[in-house]
């Protein structure tokens, strides 16, 4: 198969195809998802809550997400691998933002990497561009900033609307491929999505983008807890786990497990 490459999502925008993709931290995910012809897959700092067990993103370093994100674009051959950057790993400025970027794309084979924030972040996506390195931003609900927001909280609604279209401009100018907009009202996300000649990809921005974007975990039904109003669950695999764990111990009490054509002569 052909590689999705940057000039994919510029086309999927002008021809109005959608563009899909989900979050992958691991090969088997990431080569089932490729071969199901998932356009790009994002190694996100949501590793922290789905993978390495934190309640929030803010303790995940560059170094935890390092050998997530090669065994990620290790394993697939068509689809776009986005390495997310993790808190404190580019708010200082445009050049620690270039040095993890640079990290990510020498150590990892990912093919763009990703960063929160509109305005804030204009310089270090502009850095990161020049380098030659694609950006997808990151607007709307950062979670990065959970504590700076006041919490898990829809963004873009009424006078947050002006800060959201300038932040997508702001993204757009600085050279970003692509920007998702985190659960921001569908309305507003239709109006940025008009305004920038960039795709816009939706994670709980409705219907109106050019793309649409969820975590695997919760989309699979892994995640036990608290699911998001935005998600569709397309799986049980929680469920599916659960019951196959429960009824191997009950065939390894019973004896049904191993058989004889589970066993060496
Ligand atoms: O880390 C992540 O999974 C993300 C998406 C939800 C946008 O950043
Ligand atoms: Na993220």
């Amino acid at each position: 198969p052909k590689r999705v490459r940057t000039r994919h999502f510029q086309n999927a925008k002008r021809e109005g195809i959608k563009i899909t993709g989900l979050t992958s931290y691991d090969m088997l995910t990431a080569r089932i998802f490729d071969e199901a012809g998932i356009d790009f897959l994002l190694v996100g700092d949501s590793a922290g809550n789905n993978v390495l067990g934190y309640d929030t993103t803010l303790p995940v370093t560059v170094d935890d997400l390092i050998p997530l994100t090669r065994a990620v674009a290790g394993a697939v051959r068509r689809a776009f691998v986005v390495a997310d950057m993790p808190f404190g790993s580019y708010e200082n400025g445009p050049e620690d933002a270039l040095h993890t970027a640079v990290r990510f794309m020498k150590e990892t084979g990912a093919h763009a990497v990703k960063l929160e924030g509109g305005e804030r972040s204009r310089k270090q996506i502009h850095r990161i561009v020049q380098a030659g390195i694609p950006v997808m931003g990151h607007i709307g609900y950062t979670p990065q900033s959970e504590h700076g927001l006041g919490g898990h909280l829809i963004q873009g609604r009424g006078e947050g609307l002006d800060q959201l279209l300038a932040d997508a401009v702001a993204v757009e100018d600085a050279g970003a491929f692509a920007v998702v907009l985190e659960m921001v009202p569908a309305d507003a996300a239709k109006l940025v999505t008009e305004r920038i000649g960039i795709p816009t990809i939706s994670v709980g921005a409705g219907p109106h983008t050019d793309g649409q974007l969820l975590v695997w975990t919760d989309w699979a039904g892994l995640t036990t807890g608290r699911i998001p109003k935005f998600v569709k669950q397309y799986a049980d695999l929680a469920g599916i786990l659960s019951s196959a764990a429960r009824e191997w111990v009950a065939d390894v009490d019973s004896g049904a497990y191993p058989g004889p054509e589970h066993s060496y002569e």
